[in-house]
C-alpha cells in the first residue's frame, strides 16, 4: 500500500518529534518516499540531518532557506504528495490548519495540498482537552482530515492524561487508511474467523487447524475501508486489527449465538470460521482418567451457522460463506453455495501449495449465487480480502 507512494510528514515541535524518526524509518522500510517538513521550533527537539539520513531526502524546514528554491519546492511537493502526515502535531498546527493560517513552510504546505492529512496530535492533556484544540480538531475532522487520536499515560511534562503521540503502528494504519478509497463507509460488516473449539472435558477439546489469519485479514481491510466492522472469533493468536469490534467465542455454540444475534444489522456477513460440525455429547466436569485400552466418544451435531442465517437472511443483505476441501472443490462448493442460500462462496483447496491454514497466501475460486466463477490465483491473504470485498461491494450495488 505504501510502496511508491509519496508521504510528507510534516514534524511539528513536541517532544514526541523524536517519534517521528521512527515512523520515518518504518515508511521508508514499507517503500514510501519520505519527504519531510519541519517547523522550526520542531528542529529545537530533533535535528533535520536525523530526517534526512532515514529519508534519503533533503529535510525542509522554513521559508526562508536561502539555498533552496522553497517557493517552487513546497508548492510542487504539495502537488506531488499521495498523503500529509502532521506527526506530531501541536495544538498550534491544529489551530492554523483549521483557520487557514499560512505563515510558514508547513502550514503553507498544507494550506496548498489537495492530498489526504492525517493528523496524529501530541501535547499536554490540558492543551488537548481545551475546549478550543478539540473544536479545531472537529473542524478539521469535518473537512475530511484524518485524526489519529493520541493515546493515554503519564506525558513528558509530568501530567497523566491523553497526548501521547500514538504509537508508530497506528500512525501507519491511520496513513493507510488515509490513502485507501473508503468504499465500504456507512456498511456493518460481520466477519467469523478461526476455528471453534469443543470440550471434552476440562482439560481438553475437539478443534482443527484454522489459524484465523484469512478472518481477520478480511476484517482488517475492511475496516481500513471504511466499514463498521464486528470480528467474531474463536480462539485465535492473531492480534486484533485496528478500528474493529472484536468477540471472542470458543465453541460453535457460542459462535452461533454472538452471529445470530447480530446478524440483523449487518449489511454484509461473511464466514471464514472453521466451524466444529460435531461436539462431544457429553462434557464431563472433571478430568477424563485413562482405564480401557480403548474408548469412543459420542458427537452430536452443532448448529450450522451458515445454514441458519442463510434462512433468516434479509432483503439487501449479503452472505458469504467459505468452503475448505481436500477433494471435489468446486462440486462442494457449488453445493454449500446453494443449501446454505450464500451470494457468494469461497472455494479454497488444501492440496494447493500455499493456500489454507496457516500460510499468509491464499488461492481460492470465488462462486456466484448466478453461477459465475472467478479463480483468484496465489496472492497475499490481504489482496484476496480486498478482493473477496470487492466483489460483495460489486453484487451489493448492483442490488444483486
Ligand atoms: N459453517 C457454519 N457452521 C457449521 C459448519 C460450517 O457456519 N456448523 C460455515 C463455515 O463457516 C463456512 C461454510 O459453512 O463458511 C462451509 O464450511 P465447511 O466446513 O467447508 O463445510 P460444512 O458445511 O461443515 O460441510 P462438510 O464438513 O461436510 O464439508
Amino acid at each position: 500500500m505504501l510502496r511508491g507512494k509519496t508521504v510528507a510528514l510534516c514534524v511539528t515541535g513536541g517532544i514526541a518529534a523524536y517519534k517521528a524518526a521512527d515512523l520515518t524509518s518504518k515508511l521508508r522500510g514499507a517503500g514510501a518516499d519520505v519527504r519531510v517538513l519541519m517547523t522550526e521550533s520542531a528542529t529545537q527537539f530533533i535535528s533535520p540531518i536525523t530526517f534526512e539520513t532515514l529519508s534519503g531526502n533533503r529535510a525542509v524546514v522554513d521559508t526562508f532557506d536561502r539555498d533552496f528554491a522553497w517557493e517552487v519546492e513546497h508548492i510542487s511537493l504539495a502537488k506531488a504528495a499521495d498523503v500529509f502526515v502532521i506527526a506530531p502535531a501541536t495544538a498550534n498546527i491544529i489551530a492554523k490548519a483549521a483557520h487557514g493560517i499560512a505563515d510558514d513552510m508547513v502550514s503553507t504546505t498544507l494550506l496548498a495540498t489537495r492530498a489526504p492529512v492525517v493528523v496524529a496530535p501530541a501535547m499536554n492533556t490540558g492543551m488537548y482537552d481545551n475546549p478550543v484544540t478539540q473544536q479545531n480538531l472537529e473542524t478539521l475532522r469535518e473537512r475530511g482530515f484524518h485524526i489519529v487520536e493520541p493515546a493515554s499515560g503519564r506525558l513528558a511534562c509530568g501530567d497523566e492524561g491523553r497526548g501521547k503521540l500514538a504509537d508508530t503502528a497506528a500512525l501507519l494504519c491511520g496513513i493507510e487508511a488515509a490513502l485507501t478509497a473508503q468504499d465500504l463507509a456507512g456498511l456493518n460488516v460481520l466477519v467469523t474467523a478461526g476455528p471453534t473449539r469443543e470440550a471434552l472435558d476440562p482439560v481438553r477439546f475437539l478443534s482443527n487447524h484454522s489459524t484465523g489469519k484469512m478472518g481477520y485479514a478480511i476484517a482488517a481491510r475492511a475496516a481500513m475501508r471504511g466499514a463498521r466492522v464486528t470480528l467474531v472469533s474463536g480462539p485465535t493468536a492473531l492480534e486484533t486489527p485496528k478500528g474493529i469490534c472484536r468477540v471472542d467465542v470458543v465453541s460453535a455454540c457460542e459462535m452461533r449465538d454472538a452471529v445470530v444475534s447480530r446478524a440483523e444489522q449487518q449489511d454484509i456477513i461473511i464466514k471464514a470460521a472453521a466451524v466444529g460440525d460435531y461436539r462431544p455429547a457429553e462434557t464431563a466436569s472433571e478430568k477424563l482418567k485413562k482405564r480401557a485400552d480403548d474408548m469412543a466418544v459420542s458427537l452430536v451435531r452443532n448448529p450450522d451457522i451458515l445454514q441458519e442465517l442463510g434462512r433468516k437472511k434479509r432483503v439487501g443483505q449479503l452472505l458469504c460463506g467459505f468452503a475448505m476441501e481436500t477433494q471435489n472443490l468446486l462440486a462442494n462448493a457449488e453445493e454449500k453455495l446453494r443449501n446454505k442460500n450464500c451470494d457468494m462462496l469461497v472455494a479454497n483447496s488444501l492440496r494447493e501449495p500455499g493456500a489454507g491454514f496457516a500460510h499468509d497466501t491464499n488461492a481460492a475460486t470465488l462462486l456466484f449465487a448466478d453461477g459465475r466463477r472467478e479463480t483468484a490465483p496465489l496472492m497475499r491473504k490481504d489482496e484476496l480480502a480486498d478482493l473477496i470485498l470487492s466483489r460483495l461491494l460489486a453484487l451489493l450495488r448492483s442490488g444483486r
